[in-house]
């Protein structure tokens, strides 16, 4: 039993019931997010929705943790412009991470 999905576009295929980052890494995929400072390529570290280096956009989803969501059957997975994601879990246009709490702007 397989899972059909698109990485940027390209046409994949991975085994069912696993995560957006496993299906990614099962194609061989290591790298798939940028740092907004540097442009450092990110992929799995921590697996366990810590670390914030595994993000993805899916379908109308911005800056996803890869790790922690399964893939689903169909599913437009793409590499994230996108920095960290807020506090509410979307991330700011600049694609940096939005300023919260006391004496933020
Ligand atoms: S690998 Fe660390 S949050 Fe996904």
């Amino acid at each position: 039993m397989t899972t059909r999905f698109t990485f940027d576009g390209t046409a994949l295929e991975a085994p069912r019931g696993l995560t957006i980052a496993g299906a990614l890494l099962a194609n061989g995929i290591v790298a798939w997010h940028r740092t907004p400072a540097g442009g450092r390529p990110r992929g799995v570290f921590c697996a366990t929705g810590v670390c914030f280096d595994c993000l993805v956009d899916v379908d109308e989803r911005q800056a996803v943790r890869a790790c922690l969501i399964p893939l689903r059957d169909g599913a437009e997975v793409r590499t994230s412009a996108s920095g960290r994601p807020s506090a509410s879990g979307r991330p700011s246009a600049s694609g940096r991470p939005r300023a919260s709490g006391p004496g933020a702007e």
